[in-house]
């Protein structure tokens, strides 16, 4: 025993957390999808990448009411909308969207870069007055960061990103705040670190917890596939570094993206990981295993609505220290879901 070694704290009392990134779909998916995230989140920023995307404040308006009729009756979570920015966005619209509290983000898919984004941006000074716009009324701009040139490695889209658009971005418009959207790399950290307090980052727990190695090694595995695809292993140790560093520009955003299970299980499977059963007892591994549970409030609870502008959560709950095991599969509404985890033991649990 040194005299450093504490005991390890059999349980953690915070703030009720917020995801600040991720997808419910629609229909029944979004019906068997939807009280996951209710019973562990107070809040979510909701991607707007349907099939067709959600544009303008009016559908933005449609779908948080679809939403609202598929949370449980006794949780209290509210959904926080997004719009797609396409190459004819109305900045009228969004505004007024902002204004009304309708849209609490606007979304920027590079056209071509993830699921559902054919219709994203093909140039991103086509939104120069979108973006300009937004900078002055202060609505928060998130960003799916890759490149989508094909002659440029899928493993390096993020880094080319960074240098071709986001840092050019952020020099133009200063103002504006950007939410560097389920970072994956070292090189979107440092960028992060050193950028201006108006540019913030999201992190996944599957990339805190895997690297590219889990998508191939012993054959393909659909289900730890998703976008920007996991990097190598100095990657996942930056994030968790970021993650963990008591540093307000980063905060949780799950980027759960459900797909049922013969959409992944296939010769051309779907991007997407489906954490929301466990998320944050998947987080909250991460941060026991950094012993960092002292950091984990301000990650999952503080910086987020922070950088938003939102109040704080007053609610809190509790995590336990408790073997849990995440079930193989998921009812998905039409279908089936793998959770991220399948089959393991997490050692945390979330109980009220
Ligand atoms: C997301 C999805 O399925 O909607 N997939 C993913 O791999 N992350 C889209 C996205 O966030 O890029
Ligand atoms: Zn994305
Ligand atoms: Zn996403």
């Amino acid at each position: 025993m040194t005299e450093t070694s504490r005991p390890a704290p059999d349980s953690l009392t915070i703030r009720r957390p917020d995801d600040w990134h991720l997808h419910f779909r629609d229909g029944a998916t979004m019906r068997a999808v939807v009280p996951h995230t209710a019973r562990q989140f107070a809040r979510a920023i909701v991607m707007p990448n349907l099939s067709p995307p959600v544009t303008t404040t009016a559908m933005a308006a449609d779908y948080r009411e679809r939403i609202r009729a598929a949370v449980p009756a006794g949780l209290d979570f509210t959904p926080l909308m997004t719009a797609y920015l396409t190459d004819d966005t109305d900045p009228e619209d969004l505004a007024r969207g902002f204004a009304d509290g309708v849209l609490t983000a606007a979304k920027l898919y590079p056209a071509g870069a993830t699921t559902n984004s054919a219709s994203g941006v093909t140039d991103i000074r086509r939104l120069d007055a979108v973006l300009e716009r937004m900078a002055a009324i202060g609505m928060p701009l998130c960003i799916h960061g890759e490149v989508t040139e094909a002659e440029v490695d899928i493993f390096d889209r993020e880094a080319v990103f960074i240098d071709r658009v986001l840092a050019p971005l952020v020099a133009r418009l200063p103002e504006l705040k950007v939410i560097f959207e389920h970072i994956t790399t070292e090189q979107a950290v440092d960028f992060v670190d050193a950028a201006a307090p108006q540019v913030a980052a999201t992190i996944t727990p599957q990339h805190l917890h895997i690297n590219r190695n889990a998508i191939l090694v012993g054959g393909i595995r659909p289900h730890m596939f998703c976008l920007p695809v996991a990097k190598r292993e100095r990657h996942r140790l930056a994030l968790r570094r970021a993650a963990t560093s008591a540093s307000v520009k980063y905060f949780l955003g799950t980027d759960s993206a459900p797909h049922h299970r013969h959409d992944k299980e296939s010769a051309c499977g779907c991007a997407g990981i489906f954490n929301a059963p466990f998320a944050l007892e998947s987080y909250l591994a991460v941060f026991d295993a950094e012993d960092a549970l002292d950091r984990f409030e301000g990650f999952a609870s503080l910086n987020g609505p922070r950088f938003y502008g939102l109040p704080v959560n007053e609610e809190r709950v509790t995590l336990q220290r408790v073997a849990t095991l995440v079930p193989d599969e998921v009812d998905g509404g039409d279908a089936a879901i793998v959770p991220f985890h399948a089959g393991e033991t997490l050692g945390w649990r979330l109980v009220g």
